[in-house]
């Protein structure tokens, strides 16, 4: 199946960064050039405290608000986490699962994850399952074994209806946060692989529906040849989103592709 049938998804992970102000100044940039342009699915995450007035500032626009976790539980004694229905509450219809630095920093495990991406479709969140190899992996030629592993762990219970609402995000660890990007040719390897194994397990149609965003110091300036790339549907941006200019001019690559 044509690549077209899927839209580009172009998704910005703020991380740990900005206040609630500070969200409200970049999306309303964000807002006024591609707030109501349709041809590229535009999501923004920022952390929980800046979600109800980004939110409230993109209204009316065609851009979207995701969380950057979630707890699989709707309600209950945890005391710190966010559940899907809160998320759900604050219009959020995306939310990013499994990053590489919560499986670092707060150990979370492929089952964990997987109760989350249960617990988010459950609630129609689209969860973006984050999947990716560290340094030493790719190193040792492990690269596939590693994200065959995050998968069946990550999407384990998913039926086929379901998993059209799944986003999978491949960001080699090695390339976040640091400027190195995996060259288009390694990224579409990995991209081409994870398509090929949705497909074994979710079946051509679905799988030729599910986008693939690749994540890793994606900016303006590498952007265009990754996502010319026949599986790659779109991009997980951390340090390029935390600018309008530089998350304006990728929606805009996105668009001019489409
Ligand atoms: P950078 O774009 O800053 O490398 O971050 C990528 C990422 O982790 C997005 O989730």
């Amino acid at each position: 199946m044509p690549k077209s049938i899927r839209r580009y998804l172009i998704a910005g992970n703020w991380k740990m960064n900005k206040t609630a102000s500070e969200g409200i100044d970049l999306v309303r940039e964000i807002h006024q050039s591609v707030g109501s342009q349709s041809d590229v699915t535009v999501v923004v995450c920022p952390p929980f405290t800046a979600l109800e007035s980004c939110g409230k500032a993109l209204e009316g626009s065609t851009i979207h608000v995701g969380g950057q976790n979630m707890y699989p539980e709707n309600e209950g004694a945890f005391t710190g986490e966010i559940s899907p229905v809160m998320l759900r509450s604050l219009f959020c219809n995306f939310v990013i699962l499994g990053h590489s630095e919560r499986r670092e920093y707060f150990a979370e495990t492929d089952a964990f994850i997987n109760s989350k991406v249960l617990a988010a479709l459950e609630s129609s969140l689209k969860p973006i399952l984050c999947v990716g190899e560290r340094l030493e992996e790719r190193e040792a030629d492990q690269t596939k074994d590693v994200v065959k592993t995050q998968l069946e762990g990550g999407l384990a219970d998913v039926s086929a209806d379901q998993a059209e609402n799944v986003v999978v995000a491949y960001e080699p660890v090695w390339a976040i946060g640091t400027g190195k990007t995996a060259t288009p040719e390694m990224a579409q390897e990995v991209h081409h692989f994870i398509r090929k194994w949705l497909s074994g397990r979710f079946g051509d149609t679905a799988a030729a529906k599910i986008r693939i965003l690749y994540g890793g110091s994606m900016k303006p300036g590498n952007a265009q040849d990754l996502l010319s790339q026949e599986d790659i549907d779109g991009g997980l941006i951390g340090g390029a989103s935390l600018q309008a200019k530089s998350f304006i001019e990728l929606v805009t690559i996105a668009r001019a592709l489409s």
